[in-house]
């Protein structure tokens, strides 16, 4: 009875061993393709995208819906904006248009659309328009319908347990502002009300001119941080978790 008893849960460690050794690490929400059409690419990346952006942070993944910005500075022509304690949302309702892999050319491209809304707080000092600014209050910025581009140059490398992994050696991005964006900012005239209004009705009225100046480097921050996500992510889960495609020589 008791020798039973013990063979049985020796048994139990020994199989909790073995299949903890080939435990898979990937999330259940990752589908990996057996091929590398679009049409199967696309589809997981739809799978992927609604849990993947809540962060993974068992396997050391960050958050990216909500993505938190801690301190973001941005240097322009006569003005300084730090943009601080912010939140942007959306990532996860983001429409998947088109996903290629070329494994043998180490090519990923996606292509999204989405809606996304960042919020926080500000400071801006400087000019704008001529007039002398100090700003500091709440800021809220609404992005609708910008399609972004992304074409990442991967490489293969082998963890030390001797796995193949995927990773980034660098990207590249093209972004389109979409068809609107909404800027509700606070204060801009420290104890003028009626100038900053009128100056955030002209910053909405000529949106478009207002985001090229202004929009580059969060854009850029926010895909450095994005892509820096997904490496994180390649780092953990290894290659054949992620697509049954024999993985090419390198
Ligand atoms: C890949 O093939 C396996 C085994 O045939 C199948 O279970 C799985 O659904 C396929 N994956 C996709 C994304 O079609
Ligand atoms: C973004 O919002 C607009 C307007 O609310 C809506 O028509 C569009 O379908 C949304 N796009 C996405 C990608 O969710
Ligand atoms: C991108 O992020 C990394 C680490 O997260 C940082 O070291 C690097 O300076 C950033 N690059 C740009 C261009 O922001």
């Amino acid at each position: 009875m008791c020798d039973r008893l013990v063979l049985v849960f020796a048994t139990a460690i020994a199989a909790s061993l073995v299949s903890g050794s080939a435990a898979k690490l990937a999330p259940d929400f990752i589908h990996p393709c057996n091929d590398t059409t679009p049409a199967c690419l696309i589809q997981a990346t739809k799978d992927a995208i609604p849990e993947f952006s809540k962060g993974l942070p068992h396997l050391g993944v960050p958050s990216l819906d909500p993505f938190i910005i801690e301190e973001l500075p941005i240097q322009l022509p006569g003005i300084k904006v730090t943009f601080y304690g912010g939140k942007a949302t959306g990532l996860r309702n983001c429409e998947v248009l088109n996903v290629e892999a070329y494994l043998e050319k180490n090519v990923f491209k996606i292509e999204v659309r989405c809606n996304i809304t960042i919020k926080g707080k500000y400071t801006a000092v400087g000019r704008l328009l001529l007039f002398p600014i100090n700003g500091e209050g709440d800021s809220k910025i609404k992005i609708v319908n910008s399609v972004i581009k992304l074409n990442i140059h991967t490489k293969y490398y082998k963890d030390s347990n001797g796995r193949d992994h995927f990773g980034i050696k660098n990207y590249k991005f093209s972004f389109d502002y979409g068809e609107r964006i909404h800027y509700t900012i606070t204060n801009l005239f420290k104890g003028n009300p009626e100038l900053s209004n009128t100056v955030l009705q002209f910053l909405n009225e000529n949106w478009r001119v207002v985001t090229e100046e202004f929009g580059q480097p969060v854009v850029d921050y926010a895909l450095n941080v994005t892509v820096n996500t997904a490496k994180k992510f390649f780092d953990a889960v290894p290659y054949d978790e992620l697509l049954n495609v024999p993985i090419p020589k390198y």
